[in-house]
């Protein structure tokens, strides 16, 4: 048994060994792209029309809006697109509290016009300086996390120190329970699996987030890898994007999972 664990020790520090250097070596074979600075990360800039139309570009945060809105309030409820620009946004619909405008209406928050001022710019901020507020501030005592906005959005919401809406619908749709948790087995050697919980994305997104459009609800439907992922596909559609990035390799390529156990 001693000699058993001694051998599991060895291994265990072979896989975090070959993981870390293969960390250094990937990244640079894996072209990542830079990270922005906490508090412009997740920042989608929005201009299909501004610029057209004489305005600035609009700048939407994500880390203000999701510490009090779930994603699927946005994805799912308001139709906005999970790619930057995708979605066809005109100032007719906010007013008639589409998009934006469904929150941004002077109740739930700022409307774009209130009798003795234009917000207009509030919005349409691309390259005014000091437009943007303070994340120290705005995102004080949530728990910590070395990438992304510096936030470890999980625990923020499972130890309710966030309380963010689900919905913002009168009737809101009924949520579909669904716990299954699985380790994607690694194609390469040494590499451990990566996990993915549907416990820990469920609490902020819907089923139609990621089914049928990024992954396949049959069994082993996805062909994952890395090079998929970096490129913005499957599990890199979020990551690298709004929530945690691809460099921090060990939230999803648990530290110490051997391989045994199989995908599902
Ligand atoms: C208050 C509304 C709102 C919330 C809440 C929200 N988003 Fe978004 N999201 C947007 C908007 C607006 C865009 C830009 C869409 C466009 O340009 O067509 C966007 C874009 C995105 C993109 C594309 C970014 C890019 O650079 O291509 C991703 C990915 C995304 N959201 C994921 C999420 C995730 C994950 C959550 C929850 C953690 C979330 N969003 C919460 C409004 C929201
Ligand atoms: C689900 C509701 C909701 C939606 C949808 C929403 N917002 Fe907000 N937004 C808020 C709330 C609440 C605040 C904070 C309260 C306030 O400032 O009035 C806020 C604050 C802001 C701020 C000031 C803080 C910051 O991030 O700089 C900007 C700018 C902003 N929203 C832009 C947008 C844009 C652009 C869109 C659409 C692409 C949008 N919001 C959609 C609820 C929403
Ligand atoms: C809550 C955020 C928000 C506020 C406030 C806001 N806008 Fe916009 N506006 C948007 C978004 C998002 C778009 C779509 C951006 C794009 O793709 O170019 C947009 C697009 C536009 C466009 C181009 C599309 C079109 O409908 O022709 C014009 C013009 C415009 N806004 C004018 C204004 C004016 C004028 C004000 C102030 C009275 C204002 N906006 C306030 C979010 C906002
Ligand atoms: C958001 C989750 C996530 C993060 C973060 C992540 N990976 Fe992966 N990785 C995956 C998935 C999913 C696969 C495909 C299934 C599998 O091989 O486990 C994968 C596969 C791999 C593979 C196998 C070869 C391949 O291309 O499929 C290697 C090597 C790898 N990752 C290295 C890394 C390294 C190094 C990091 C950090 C720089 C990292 N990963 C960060 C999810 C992630
Ligand atoms: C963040 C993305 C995401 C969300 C949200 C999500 N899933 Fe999944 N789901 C996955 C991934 C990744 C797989 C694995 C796909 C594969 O292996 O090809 C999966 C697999 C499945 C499977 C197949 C399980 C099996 O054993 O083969 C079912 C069923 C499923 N999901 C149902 C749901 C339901 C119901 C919801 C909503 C309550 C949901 N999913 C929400 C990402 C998600
Ligand atoms: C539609 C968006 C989306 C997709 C696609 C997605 N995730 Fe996530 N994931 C999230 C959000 C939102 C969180 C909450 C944390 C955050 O935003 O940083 C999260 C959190 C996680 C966590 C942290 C779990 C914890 O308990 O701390 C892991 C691990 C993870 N995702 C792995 C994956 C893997 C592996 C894939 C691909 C198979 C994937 N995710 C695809 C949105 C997504």
């Amino acid at each position: 048994m001693k000699k058993y664990s001694f051998f599991l020790c060895l291994l265990l520090v072979f896989v975090a060994m070959s993981l870390s250097s293969v960390r250094s070596g990937l990244s640079q074979y894996f072209d990542f792209p830079p990270l922005p600075s906490k508090d412009k990360y997740g920042d989608v800039v929005m201009d299909n029309y501004s610029t057209k139309k004489g305005m600035k570009p609009v700048v939407f945060r994500h880390w203000t809006h999701r510490k009090s809105y779930t994603c699927r309030v946005c994805h799912s409820e308001l139709y906005f697109m999970m790619y930057a620009n995708a979605t066809q946004v005109r100032e007719r619909d906010n007013k008639r509290g589409r998009f934006c405008g469904a929150c941004h209406n002077g109740k739930e928050a700022f409307a774009p016009e209130t009798n003795d001022t234009k917000n207009c710019d509030k919005c349409h901020s691309y390259g005014n300086k000091g437009s943007q507020p303070d994340i120290s501030t705005v995102l004080k005592g949530l728990p910590p996390n070395q990438y992304g906005n510096g936030v470890d959005w999980v625990k923020a919401i499972k130890n309710g120190v966030i309380h963010p809406k689900d919905s913002i619908l009168d009737n809101p749709k009924e949520r579909v329970r669904f716990d299954k948790d699985f380790y994607l087995r690694a194609e390469m050697a040494m590499i451990p699996p990566a996990k993915f919980l549907h416990s820990s994305h469920l609490p902020w997104l819907d089923c139609e987030n990621c089914h049928p459009d990024i992954f396949d609800i049959k069994k082993k439907g996805t062909h994952f890898s890395m090079g998929e992922n970096l490129k913005g596909r499957f599990c890199g559609g979020c990551h690298g994007k709004v929530s945690f990035p691809l460099q921090d390799c060990w939230r999803c390529h648990e530290r110490g999972k051997r391989r045994r156990r199989r995908r599902r």
